[in-house]
């Protein structure tokens, strides 16, 4: 993998380096053995110029706004595919033939039950507990109840746990939902496709016959595939760290839902549509606009800006289109929050300020009025985010238990702190 080498130098010593260049996007600088060479660190506050492990899911190209999954454009699955075959994709690599498809839809289907012990655990939380909260700790627990599936030597306990993740994360999340507005739980069924059985547990009552709205179902199911996966991350570097020290998966995805709560990642969703309420109307929005430019002021326009893109996220352009078409559906002819997302991402777009640091539309600015659209309410939408990003998840765990060159995860840290010193007792401090 290396056809050249970078030079180090330090003092009056220099240092060769192995250059590793992908199929696509920047080459790697091997520095693992700088420490043994030079006695000195890296330094790289929040990984801004780190490649953390080599993968072959997926690819970002953040300067020209595109996304692979395997290889595959994410307008084109997003277009053309349904989210099961995602999974499939990012799992196995390769798009499904018809056969593993049906295999691999049955496979799901028939994990999507969870314990029916594991029902009791909701009732330990209040009701106005946040999702996320139950979130956490209910699939946390899933590793006191699958221990066949924690073997993680075992390649065939490793799809075993990977399925169960993906089958049974949307269950976990109706009963979250269900469990938080005080209605009763609604098993899966099998009769029902993905996203369509989703709706139907987080919609239907006992009291009524709930029929799954079709077009509403398709939006669903394209904004999971939209949010399956996204190279490395904070949530899946979280997944990664956990489970190169062995942890078993249940736990380490309890880790990813963890870390995608933070309102800096997959909260930024429930963020951005509670700061588009606080705006209210497009007359409000430059004085938003300025607070977001103003370094002395900790509000930043949620929904917008990103890591790696530093153009348009091409899932947000998917995301408005599902937004226009679930609000057609729906019946909202002209949504207030709609104009003022609209027009805010109008001023920005050609705001210097906005300009200059290369912030676009990321894939939470409009999924919040989409989500809030099909009936979900704001504490739900990053619970939706992790069912989506759970087959990510998973699929980058998997990648990372099978790679041979494989380590638990240890940085170190330039230190700042006290030299040593002597302990003084208690009776002697001043
Ligand atoms: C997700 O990593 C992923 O792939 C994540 C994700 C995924 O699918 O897993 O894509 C999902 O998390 C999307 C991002 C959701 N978060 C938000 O929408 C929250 C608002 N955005 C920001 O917090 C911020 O843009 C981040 C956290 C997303 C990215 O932050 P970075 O890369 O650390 O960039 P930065 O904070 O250093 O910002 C660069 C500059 C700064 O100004 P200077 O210090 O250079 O003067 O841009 C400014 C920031 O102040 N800036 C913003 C801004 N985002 C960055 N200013 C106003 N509003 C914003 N939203």
């Amino acid at each position: 993998m290396s056809d050249e080498n970078a030079k180090l130098s330090i003092g009056d010593k220099s240092f060769d380096m192995p250059v590793y260049n992908g199929t696509i996007g920047p080459d790697v600088i091997d520095i693992s053995k700088l420490y043994g060479q030079t006695g000195a660190f890296t330094y790289d506050p929040g990984f801004t110029s780190t490649a953390s492990c080599e993968s072959k899911i997926t690819y970002i190209d953040g300067d020209e706004g595109t996304l692979l999954y395997r290889g595959y454009p994410i307008d084109q699955v997003a277009e053309h595919g349904d989210f099961l075959e995602t999974c499939y994709l990012l799992l196995y690599g390769e798009l499904p033939t018809q056969t593993q498809k049906a295999d691999f839809d049955h496979r799901v289907t028939y994990h999507t039950m969870i314990h029916e012990q594991m029902a009791r655990f909701f009732t330990g939380f209040r009701r106005d507990a946040h999702p996320m909260a139950v979130m956490v700790g209910v699939v946390g627990a899933l590793s006191a109840f699958y221990h066949d599936s924690t073997d993680i030597s075992d390649p065939y306990q490793r799809m075993v746990a990977s399925v169960r993740m993906i089958a049974k994360m949307p269950t976990i999340a109706a009963m979250a939902y269900k469990y938080h507005i005080g209605q009763p739980f609604v098993y899966p069924r099998n009769d029902l496709d993905y996203s369509a059985n989703f709706l139907h547990m987080c919609f239907s009552v006992p009291c009524a016959e709930y029929k799954v709205n079709p077009v509403l179902s398709r939006a669903m199911d394209r904004i999971f595939i939209l949010h399956a996966d996204h190279e490395q991350n904070a949530s899946t570097s979280t997944v990664r760290l956990a489970g190169s020290s062995g942890a078993n998966p249940f736990a380490c995805i309890a880790a990813g839902i963890a870390c995608l709560w933070g309102p800096a990642h997959g909260g930024a969703n429930e963020a951005a549509l509670s700061m588009l309420q606080e705006i209210g109307s497009v007359d409000r929005i430059p004085e938003y606009v300025k607070r977001a430019k103003d370094k002395d002021d900790p509000f930043r326009l949620m929904g917008f800006g990103h890591r790696v893109y530093k153009n348009y996220d091409p899932r947000a352009k998917i995301m408005q289109k599902t937004c226009h078409e679930v609000l057609a559906e729906v019946g909202i002819k002209d949504d207030p929050l709609l104009d003022v997302a609209m027009e805010l991402e109008r001023i920005a777009l050609e705001d210097e300020y906005f300009i200059e640091k290369k912030l676009y539309p990321n894939i939470d600015f409009y999924s919040g009025i989409t989500l809030k659209a099909l009936g979900f309410p704001t504490t739900m939408f990053t619970v939706l985010f992790s069912v989506a990003r759970t087959v990510g998840w998973i699929a980058q765990w998997k990648e990372m238990i099978e790679d041979p060159k494989q380590k638990i995860g240890r940085p170190r840290q330039l230190y700042t702190g006290a030299t040593q010193r002597d302990y003084v007792p208690v009776s002697l401090r001043k």
